[in-house]
């Protein structure tokens, strides 16, 4: 079985992606933290190349200032990720442990990129369990709503000790390729055999229903010699970002509204003409704010200013 995988890996995997071509520890875990809640094409593509040319090695972010690495992040959401990544290189900023306990001890380092560091970083013979992997070992095993301590001694049961790298890489691609969460392509996985889940694939993959949150927001515009109004949020949202600043809605001064998702928020953004502000106020360029920490929600409102 564990050979099948490799060989089906050889074949069919996904070696050209940049974090598997590097031994840079610090390339490793920043692809992992970009990773866990965005696309693969678009981290490629955009973000983490962008991210190593401005930060290229941990000292670099250990050095930066906050603002700028959360403007590095603009747009990818979830900015705890990059305030977690920043504390973790000044905390770190020579290389990382090698020691996946010590590894879990880092701000933003949970039980998975911990042992992705350990695996995919240092080629330890670890297991590692994200969302595709986890659905194979559940099809695999024929799992219905396993605990995940249940899914990670699975994983450590199918460890090839030998490859493990190789192997997690392949179960990773297995996941995001072939057994796919609606019609998995059984015809075409190494696994088929032996399989305990075959016949109803789809048994294993209910998922918890994301409960989406409406919210409604009322915001300030208020744009003076080329430079915007903004404000340093302290909310868990868009900590330490730059945000426009809340306004009570007064009819006449509304300019338009338009829809925005973030999270698990359905937000409908409503703005404002302001002249006087309940919160402090940092006045930034609008020609400076392509390289200000702003979210894709200020970027959409831009076309308002
Ligand atoms: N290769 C290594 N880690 C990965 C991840 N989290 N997603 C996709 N490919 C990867």
């Amino acid at each position: 079985m564990k050979k099948k995988l490799l060989e089906w890996y050889k074949q069919h995997g996904r070696h050209s992606l940049p974090w598997r071509n590097t031994d840079d520890i610090y390339h490793v875990y920043l692809s992992e933290i970009m990773l866990q809640q965005t696309q693969v094409n678009r981290v490629m593509e955009e973000y983490y190349p962008q991210f190593l040319s401005k930060f290229p090695t941990l000292q670099a972010l250990a050095d930066a200032p906050q603002d700028d690495v959360l403007a590095a992040w603009s747009g990818l959401g979830y900015y705890s990720r990059a305030r977690n990544l920043h504390k973790t290189a000044k905390l770190s900023p020579l290389t990382l442990s090698q020691d996946e306990k010590e590894l879990l001890k880092l701000p933003g380092i949970g039980r998975y990129t911990a042992s992705a560091i350990c695996s995919f970083g240092y080629s330890q013979a670890v297991p590692v369990v994200d969302t595709n992997i986890a659905r194979v070992l559940k099809r695999y095993f024929a799992l219905i709503s396993p605990k995940d301590t249940t899914l990670w001694s699975k994983a450590t049961e199918i460890l090839n000790v030998e490859f493990p790298r190789a192997h997690n890489l392949a179960l990773m691609d297995l996941g995001s390729m072939v057994c796919l969460p609606k019609n998995p392509k059984c015809q075409e996985c190494p696994f088929q055999k032996h399989c305990l889940g075959k016949e109803e694939p789809e048994l294993y993959t209910q998922t918890k229903k994301t409960i989406y949150e409406s919210l409604e927001l009322f915001y300030g515009v208020c744009v003076k010699e080329n430079r915007v109004a903004l404000h340093y949020s302290t909310e868990k949202m868009y900590k330490d970002m730059l945000v426009l600043p809340r306004v009570e809605p007064l009819e006449e001064n509304f300019i338009g509204s338009f829809k925005h998702s973030y999270t698990k928020y359905r937000i409908t953004v409503n703005l404002y003409r302001a002249e006087e502000f309940l919160e402090d106020i940092v006045w930034v360029d609008l020609n400076e704010l392509k390289s200000a920490p702003i979210s894709s929600l200020i970027k959409k409102a831009q076309k308002y200013f």
